[in-house]
């Protein structure tokens, strides 16, 4: 009888205990993210910048726009990206991506499409767009060739 309590005790306070962990993680990381914002208070997420990001391209040469790459890259963009991204300026779960092309360098856009989540944690003008939308962009299994079809699709939108 009293194993039985126990048994019926135990997993009820790992459960009690869990929700407090999760409470204080969840208020934890509302405070941190406080101080992130801190960090971060002076970059408009909407606002031009020269930084490269995080991750595997450190250099993306680009030339005339490549109307075959960036027919590629619409198809890719319309599988994987368009549920939450807009070729427009209207935001849908993520922001809108007219003039992301002349907002941000071709490096940061395929550090960003194939490594989100560390730029959203590490990068400062990720960081900042997370503190905006609310919502992670995660990995979409898109190749690096796929990504920089999108970059050629992302920048014909802007070239119209
Ligand atoms: C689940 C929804 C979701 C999907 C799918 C998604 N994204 Fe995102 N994306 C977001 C959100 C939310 C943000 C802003 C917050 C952040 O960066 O984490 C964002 C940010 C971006 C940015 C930065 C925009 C800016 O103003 O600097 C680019 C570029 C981008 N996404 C491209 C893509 C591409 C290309 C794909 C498809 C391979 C894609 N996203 C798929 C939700 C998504």
């Amino acid at each position: 009888m009293k194993t039985n309590i126990l048994k019926n005790l135990i997993p009820a306070l790992v459960l009690t205990g869990m929700t407090f962990l999760y409470a204080c993680g969840g208020s934890g990381s509302a405070s941190s993210g406080d101080s992130t914002s801190t960090a971060t208070a002076d970059i408009d997420p909407a606002a031009k910048s020269d930084s490269k990001g995080l991750g595997r391209f450190t250099s993306v040469q680009i030339g005339p726009i490549d109307p075959a790459m960036a027919e590629k890259g619409q198809v890719v963009f319309a599988a994987k990206c368009a549920a939450c991204h807009k070729t427009t300026d209207q935001k849908i779960v993520g922001p809108g991506l007219k003039g992301v092309t002349e907002r941000r360098t071709p490096e940061w856009i395929m550090n960003q499409i194939t490594n989100p989540a560390e730029m959203e944690q590490k990068d400062p003008v990720g960081k900042a767009l997370l503190a905006k939308h609310l919502t992670q962009m995660t990995f979409q299994n898109v190749t690096d060739d796929e990504s920089r079809q999108i970059l050629e699709y992302l920048r014909k939108n802007d070239s119209k």
